[in-house]
């Protein structure tokens, strides 16, 4: 594993809303680089940013035209070496967005790809022999292009698949993995890889990271066959680059060669159980009974999530890590349902948890989940990506632009919270977030490493209580005081308290809890 894996907890960016560095409405690359201590000083030291590249921006990026050219509304490639290597001095690191399903339908071999006589990219992506074949079952579009074919598409209409090729192929059409225009496009993703490499980048979160071989079986073999090559090359060529699968299923990307893989709102229920377990209506308020072990009120358990999370992290912990994430820039930001405590909560969790951790920007001041109409193909995740909330100042310090001007608009409540404000409020969830934070770095063993023990975590009861090597932490995320039985070898005395949120202690050979607590205790 890279070393700086060990101990990496990654900020992540949504360029578009996080600084406008010249007042033209829209965040950039020097806005991220102006803000890169504040990002340090929460305790972060990696960032990981969704695509910045050149798009028609139909899906907020993740439809590239060009890999190797920063969208002019961001900046240019010197802004984003500049940005590495100001990251670099500061010992942080930054990970790019890798779109390795499907391009822009406006992307340069798509453009070829689709003509009445396709040249050297007839092949590069997923197309059917005539006109009125229709594909099947695969999600096909016909009757847009010159070419006598329809195209496979990885995720919206706009976002043609990349061929990797089939791995049983049945038509005449579906070509074999080692095609040797199959073998082009995976050599064509590492030469982007290698482009950003190059220039300083530290590696890749890769969207849809299981997607590229079609037909895949349930083992994901011939996808996963495609990355242990690209890791390959990895650890030849930049051995301490790190790739981070979007796959949700950390069993299965990590041995086919991830460094690390998220938990997220798909894939299973495990994250959902923690913060999550809500319906939402069609004005997007969450409806029915919210289960999330971090509501107050809930009945919230954390068995739900380790009888999931457990085979993920036995599977794969000589092997990578896995990445709890605060959310991300596909779902209801935390606070739709969650009050700050509870965050403060889940946060202490997250972030004591194995693995390396992801903070959503905005997320450390519980910024809000807004109604906001849709905005590059974003629906209801428009509402978390919204403008970062600086200051009390013009558009909450995001821009100087006029506010029509905003790419979109920023949180207008009186109460709207900033950085500005919780920097000055000692008790504020940012000022909390620094000090558990703090408390990582300080600790080896609150890091990367697999060193968890489970102590009590028992159906529907709690507190939850683990170890992490020298380290005891108990988390009761309920409305009731609550004690778990901890054995002889911990009393008061072996145990010192290194950290709190609400009234917790050791006595008796008990952990005792008040509503609503996390401690942590080292254990001599
Ligand atoms: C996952 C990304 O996170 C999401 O924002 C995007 O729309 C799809 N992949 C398609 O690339």
């Amino acid at each position: 594993m890279s070393k700086w894996l060990e101990n990496a907890i990654f900020y992540e960016i949504y360029p578009q809303s996080f600084y406008d560095s010249n007042g033209d409405g829209i965040g950039d690359i020097e806005g991220i680089t102006q803000k890169l201590d504040y990002i340090l000083s929460i305790g972060c030291n990696a960032l990981w940013l969704n695509p910045c590249f050149d798009s028609p921006f139909k899906d907020a990026g993740y439809d590239v035209r060009d890999y190797k050219k920063v969208a002019p509304r961001y900046g240019t490639n010197a802004d984003l070496a500049r940005l590495f290597s100001e990251a670099h001095k500061r010992n942080m690191r930054v990970i790019l967005d890798l779109v390795a399903g499907h391009t822009s339908e406006e992307h340069e071999w798509f453009a070829q790809s689709k003509k009445a006589r396709p040249g050297a990219y007839a092949n590069r992506y997923i197309w059917t022999d005539n006109w009125i074949e229709w594909g099947g079952a695969l999600r096909m579009i016909s009757g847009e292009a010159d070419r006598s074919g329809s195209y496979m598409v990885n995720f919206f209409k706009s976002q043609p698949a990349l061929n990797y090729g089939f791995l049983n192929p049945a038509e005449k059409w579906q070509l074999p993995m080692d095609h040797p225009d199959c073998v082009a496009t995976r050599e064509a993703l590492k030469d982007v890889m290698r482009f950003w490499l190059d220039l300083g980048c530290d590696g890749f979160r890769v969207d849809m990271a299981g997607s590229l071989v079609k037909l895949d079986d349930e083992d994901c073999s011939g996808t996963c066959a495609i990355w242990r090559e690209i890791r390959a090359m990895l650890d030849s060529e930049y051995p301490e680059a790190i790739i981070v699968a979007e796959w949700g299923c950390p069993e299965k990307s990590i041995p086919a060669g991830f460094h690390a893989d998220f938990l997220l709102h798909f894939n299973g229920g495990a994250y959902n159980s923690l913060v999550r377990d809500y319906s939402m209506d069609k004005e997007l308020n969450p409806t029915g009974p919210d289960n999330s072990f971090f509501k107050k009120g809930g009945s919230g358990d954390i068995r739900r999530f380790l009888d999931e999370y457990l085979p993920h992290y036995e599977a794969t912990k000589n092997l990578g890590v896995i990445s709890l994430i605060t959310g991300n820039h596909d779902m209801p930001r935390l606070r739709l349902s969650l009050s700050p405590q509870e965050i403060a909560l889940s946060f202490a969790f997250i972030f004591t948890m194995p693995g390396a951790p992801f903070l959503y920007y905005g997320d450390e001041i519980a910024m809000r989940y807004l109604r906001l109409d849709t905005k590059e193909g974003g629906y209801d995740r428009t509402g978390a990506r919204s403008p970062m909330q600086w200051n009390s100042g013009k558009n909450l310090g995001f821009s100087s632009a006029s506010s029509e001007k905003l790419y979109l608009s920023v949180d207008d409540a009186k109460d709207a919270p900033t950085v500005e404000a919780a920097e000055l409020d000692p008790g504020s969830l940012l000022n909390t977030l620094r000090a558990l934070l703090r408390l990582r770095h300080a600790e080896p063993d609150l890091q990367a490493r697999p060193n968890l023990q489970i102590i009590f975590a028992e159906k529907s009861r709690l507190p939850f209580v683990y170890r992490r090597g020298s380290l005891l932490l108990a988390i009761n995320p309920g409305a009731k005081e609550a004690s778990a039985e901890l054995g002889k070898a911990i009393t008061a005395e072996n145990a010192a308290p290194l950290f709190s949120l609400g009234d917790c202690s050791l006595s008796q050979g008990r952990a005792r809890m008040a509503a609503q607590s996390f401690g942590i205790w080292k254990i001599k």
